[in-house]
């Protein structure tokens, strides 16, 4: 028996990075995966890798930001599967860097829309219908900066602070019915977005603000993500918990 046998999960924004990593792992513990993204050949791509695995999984195209398509990729999983149980909303985007005199209107709404809109629009939908399937858990990913601020980040700082306090309702309303929601914070992780974006010393000063003294890994945020999914975390709900190397330890 596996962790996850017999479960259906969606995943936003599985195509890529952390979102890869979280759907990778459910699926080789047992769980049908919807991986979401909105980028179809990306989410089909991880799809084909849990397939060739041995896994089960079905490629959806949402953009999370758009409410009728958390209702769709939720029908879907369960026109699919039968039945939806675990939810990691997980799709986040940044903007680039500026000072809030400065912050372009347009990008706030783009970074609000998504990282924080995108994922009161997922539980709407993904709540009932775990309730509907006899229970099950959702995890939000927020970041360290929902805890800690980061200057220049305005709408990523503000909408992954609010998201830890959106995580604190969901479970206040459904925890009783069955449905535990948690959020995860990770620190700097190593994904192709993070190092892309930085140049060697960049790069050096960040991993040393975290006191391991490197940057996550997406799999050290997955293993946090499926344990609070899973059986063993039962009296958890409605936290907010890190895995950020100590970076918000100082
Ligand atoms: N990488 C880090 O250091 C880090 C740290 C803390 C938190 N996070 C959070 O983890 C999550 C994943 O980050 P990542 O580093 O893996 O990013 P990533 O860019 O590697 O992957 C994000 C995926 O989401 C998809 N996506 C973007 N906008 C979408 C939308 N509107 N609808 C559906 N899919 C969409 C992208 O196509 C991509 O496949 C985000 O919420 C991010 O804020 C990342």
């Amino acid at each position: 028996m596996s962790r996850f046998d017999s479960k259906t999960a969606i995943v936003t924004g599985g195509g890529s990075g952390i979102g890869a990593a979280i759907s990778k792992a459910l699926a080789s513990e047992g769980a049908s995966v919807v991986v979401t993204d909105i980028k179809l050949d990306a989410a089909q791509s991880v799809v084909d890798q849990i397939t060739a695995a041995g896994g089960t999984a079905s490629a959806f195209e949402q953009n999370t930001a758009v409410w009728e398509h958390s209702e769709a990729a939720v029908a879907f999983a369960k026109d699919t599967y039968g039945a939806l149980h675990l939810a990691v909303n997980n799709a986040g985007i940044g903007a680039a860097p500026q000072t809030i005199g400065d912050y372009d209107i347009e990008a706030w709404d783009r970074v609000r829309a998504v990282d924080l809109d995108g994922v009161f629009y997922g539980l709407k939908f993904q709540l009932p219908a775990i309730v509907e399937a006899g229970g099950g858990a959702v995890v939000n990913m927020a970041s360290v900066l929902g805890t800690v601020g980061m200057a220049h980040n305005a709408a990523y700082v503000t909408s992954k602070h609010a998201l830890v306090g959106l995580t604190k309702v969901a479970a206040l309303e459904y925890t009783a019915q069955g449905v535990r929601t948690n959020a995860v914070g990770p620190g700097f992780i190593d994904t192709p977005l993070v190092r892309s974006g930085l140049s060697t010393e960049q790069l050096t000063a960040l991993e040393g603000e975290h006191a391991a003294g490197r940057l996550g890994t997406d799999s050290e945020v997955a293993a946090l993500v499926l344990f609070l999914l899973s059986p063993e975390a039962s009296f958890i709900s409605g936290s907010y918990h890190l895995v950020d190397g100590g970076y918000s330890a100082h």
